[in-house]
């Protein structure tokens, strides 16, 4: 007999953006130049201070199980930045800090879904929010959003939604893939609606500190009355501190549920790694310049491919106001011949476009969102320039 995998993984698909960066990186080691905008990871190298915090951790001996929601300290300095941040008083025994923030939102969804609940989605969304939720037995519920909306839920498209089955809305804000940035007023009138309907919320905050043009960021239970204890925020330093590769995450939860959610994570993954978790301690401790530097770059980045893009005929994409993405439209790009192939969908086209200019990005339909494609900033200004040119060629021909 042989082993079959349970109906439950047979459900699962494989992340699109990882799927895609697996192809770049396939090319790459064939030996060719792959121009790669399809990564959700900073290109910066993890800034020195925490680097040095790290080694030290593990010559201070701080190599061996910790609590397994997390070390006091971390859970302390988390809790004081939200207090700094956003004036949110959360005590120690409501944070769980975990193997990454993708780990916090499937332990998130786990703690609080049972099957046949609804949980609401806003599309274009990132690609392992619809596949966690199903591994929990309940459904996404797809909403799409309009480019001519900048990509955010309305009010009156998220009521539309709500049934009696609706607990909880994920959003994600900023948002990757689009780029789209909520401002105050928006999110409280979709709170509203989430006090009025008695559901909650699982707000991904992981890029609040990557939002553009000086804007100010409303962390989701700030928002009005009555939201602190019916929203989980996800957050961590993968993005901030470019520092995707220590999987340190976390969420703030009312203490119920984090109390729920350290029981799992102690039977499930026990603690995230005691070394990277003495690291993101320094991030959270140590001088920010570095958050405002990388900052600083994305920015000069964003305004690079805002323009490249609005000049390209046929094409568009609302300004990024956050995280690292553009999510561009190429609807008047489909249906035609590019070099002899048919290309009829957004994933041809990515696909074409990787194998004929060697630039990756990642199809919108991934994202619950064809006719788009996202491309990532988190590359050099050269890089860009030319994925870019070469974007720009692969389309010309037409
Ligand atoms: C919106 C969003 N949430 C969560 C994550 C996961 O972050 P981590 O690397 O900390 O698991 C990502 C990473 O791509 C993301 O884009």
């Amino acid at each position: 007999m042989s082993i079959e995998v349970s109906k439950i993984v047979q459900g699962v698909e494989p992340s699109a953006t990882l799927a895609m960066s697996a192809k770049a990186k396939e090319l790459k080691a064939q030996g060719e130049t792959v121009y790669d905008l399809s990564v959700g990871e900073p290109d910066f190298n993890t800034p020195k201070h925490i680097c040095d915090a790290a080694v030290a951790a593990m010559q201070a001996g701080h190599t061996r199980y910790t609590v397994a929601s997390g070390i006091q300290e971390l859970k302390a300095a988390i809790c004081d930045d939200y207090q700094a941040r956003f004036g949110l008083a959360y005590k120690p025994s409501q944070v769980v800090v975990s193997n990454g923030a993708k780990h916090s939102l499937h332990n998130a969804f786990f703690a609080t879904l049972n099957p046949g609940d609804e949980v609401i989605l806003p599309a274009p969304c990132w690609v392992s929010y619809a596949e966690l939720i199903k591994l929990c037995g309940a459904t996404p519920v797809i909403v799409s959003t309009s480019e001519e909306d900048s990509f955010k839920l309305t009010p009156e498209a998220f009521r539309a939604a709500i049934t009696p089955k609706t607990r909880m809305l994920m959003l994600c804000n900023p948002s990757n893939p689009t780029g789209s940035c909520y401002t105050r007023e928006e999110l409280i009138e979709l709170a509203k609606i989430v006090v009025d309907r008695d559901l909650f919320v699982v707000s991904d905050e992981i890029y609040d500190r990557l939002v553009y043009d000086s804007a100010p960021y409303s962390s989701f239970p700030t928002l009005m009355e009555g939201l602190y204890d019916r929203t989980i925020v996800v957050n961590g330093v993968s993005k901030t501190y470019a520092m995707t590769g220590w999987r340190i995450g976390w969420l703030l939860a009312p203490e119920n549920v984090a109390k729920g959610i350290a029981s799992l994570q102690s039977q499930q993954t026990s603690n995230p790694c005691s070394i990277s978790q003495y690291a993101a301690l320094a991030a959270l401790k140590g001088d920010q310049e570095c958050v405002a530097a990388m900052l600083k770059e994305f920015e000069k980045r964003r305004d690079y491919v805002m323009s490249r893009i609005e000049a390209i005929p046929g094409m568009s994409a609302p300004k990024t106001g956050g995280a690292f993405y553009a999510f561009f439209n190429i609807q008047n790009f489909l249906g035609m011949s590019y070099d002899g192939v048919q290309v009829d969908t957004d994933t041809d086209w990515c696909l074409e476009l990787l194998k004929q200019k060697k630039v990756a990005t990642v199809m919108g339909s991934s994202f619950s969102a064809p006719g788009y494609a996202r491309a990532s900033f988190a590359a050099s200004i050269d890089t860009l320039k030319v994925a870019f040119d070469r974007i720009e060629e692969f389309v010309a021909i037409k």
